[in-house]
């Protein structure tokens, strides 16, 4: 089974970006863990970064007609996109978001997620370990 993992904006930058939040680990070795997992379940998994609201909805839609189920970190759009929102809700596919900072103890503004109404759950301030285990609770949900 197919799955799609999605990195927004300003997610290609870590490693430099903000180490003391994000810690040092890259992108790529992020996905490299998030590969070995997936491989680990069984899943086929693709991922891919977008810094744009419209690119991340395009690849929402692909993923809602081609993969069983998708992990998804929009970035600063979790706090205010209702389009990636209405996204992730038009789609029939389990949607997971992961954040890898704390949101919930950092500024005002990103204590709110309005893209996490739509999703079928979230998983933030584990850091990389997020999204294996977000694959994991995908594993679970998608073999009921
Ligand atoms: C983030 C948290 C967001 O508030 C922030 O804008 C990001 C990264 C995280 O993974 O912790 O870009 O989604």
């Amino acid at each position: 089974m197919r799955v799609l993992v999605l990195h927004g904006p300003n997610l290609n930058l870590l490693g430099e970006r903000e180490p003391q939040i994000y810690g040092t680990q890259t992108l790529a070795d992020i996905n490299e863990a998030i590969g070995k997992a997936a491989r680990e379940l069984g899943f086929e998994v693709q991922c891919e970064q977008h810094a744009s609201e419209g690119a991340i909805i395009e690849a929402l839609h692909r993923a809602g007609a081609t993969s069983g189920g998708a992990i998804v970190n929009p970035g600063a759009y979790a706090h205010y996109s209702y389009a990636i929102a209405d996204a992730i809700a038009a789609i029939r596919i389990p949607v997971i978001e992961v954040h890898l900072s704390n949101v919930a103890a950092r500024e005002e503004f990103r204590r709110i997620s309005v893209t996490a109404a739509a999703c079928r759950g979230v998983i933030t301030g584990l850091g990389a370990s997020g999204y294996v285990l977000a694959l994991r609770a995908l594993a679970e949900l998608l073999s009921n």
